[in-house]
């Protein structure tokens, strides 16, 4: 596989076939994508909700209205939407979680190892609850991490796909009830294969020269 002819040949698909899904085996190795997706301090501060049914994506597009209404038929057409999550909050619960998964995964030869990666992960978690006070933007990072590893991931088997962050996440968090779950929606990711009509297939890429964007020291 050539990694430049991926990076260039993959698109945001603007118009899908409605006619086309993706095949579950294929939507299964996205979802092992997602899963192992790195996250700092291996925070995994996310949810995925994968939206495969017409009822399911009929729901998201209730949030793709007004100013983002050329995002709608994306969301409906498309063969899965996928909702990029936060947790509401970063607490201890989730960390002893995370924490008790890996000890499960044998990365603890000892509870002084298991001591060592809690004191660790608390460092940074507890440098952006009470220093920078950034803990939503810094877990809204790590959820990005994740879109561009499914977007690279779905080019790779050649699945079409769109990042959307057109949408209003007040009236998708009542679509779906995220905040009852602890969720925040962040972004989404429309998946499936470009119809006819999508004038954005047959365009070129348009990026800024190699020169303006490196600098080698
Ligand atoms: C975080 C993010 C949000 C985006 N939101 C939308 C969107 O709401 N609707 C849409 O059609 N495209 C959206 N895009 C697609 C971008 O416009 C597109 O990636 C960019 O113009 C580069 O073009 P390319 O992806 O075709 O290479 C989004 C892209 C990213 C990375």
């Amino acid at each position: 596989m050539n990694l430049s002819t991926l990076a260039i040949s993959r698109y945001a698909t603007k118009a899908y076939d409605p006619a086309r899904r993706v095949p579950e085996a294929l939507m299964e190795q996205l979802r092992v994508l997602l899963r192992h997706a790195p996250s700092s301090v291996n925070s995994q501060p996310w949810h995925f909700i994968i939206a495969a049914s017409d009822a399911a994506k009929a729901r998201i597009a209730s949030a793709t209205t007004g100013p983002y209404a050329a995002n709608e038929p994306r969301v409906l057409n498309a063969s899965h939407v996928v909702v990029f999550c936060t947790h509401t909050d970063l607490d201890d619960a989730h960390l002893e979680r995370v924490l008790d998964q890996e000890e499960r995964d044998g990365r603890f030869p000892g509870e002084e190892a298991r001591a060592a990666q809690a004191k660790g992960r608390g460092y940074y978690v507890n440098m952006h609850r009470n220093e920078l006070r950034d803990t939503r933007c810094w877990m809204e990072k790590q959820v990005y991490i994740a879109l561009g590893t499914l977007l690279f991931g779905a080019a790779a088997l050649e699945i079409d796909a769109t990042p959307i962050e057109g949408f209003d996440p007040v009236l998708l968090d009542q679509a779906l009830e995220l905040e009852a779950r602890g969720l925040r929606p962040v972004v989404m990711a429309a998946l499936g294969y470009h119809g006819a009509d999508d004038f954005n297939a047959g365009l070129p890429k348009s990026r800024l020269p190699e020169a303006s964007l490196f600098t080698t020291l």
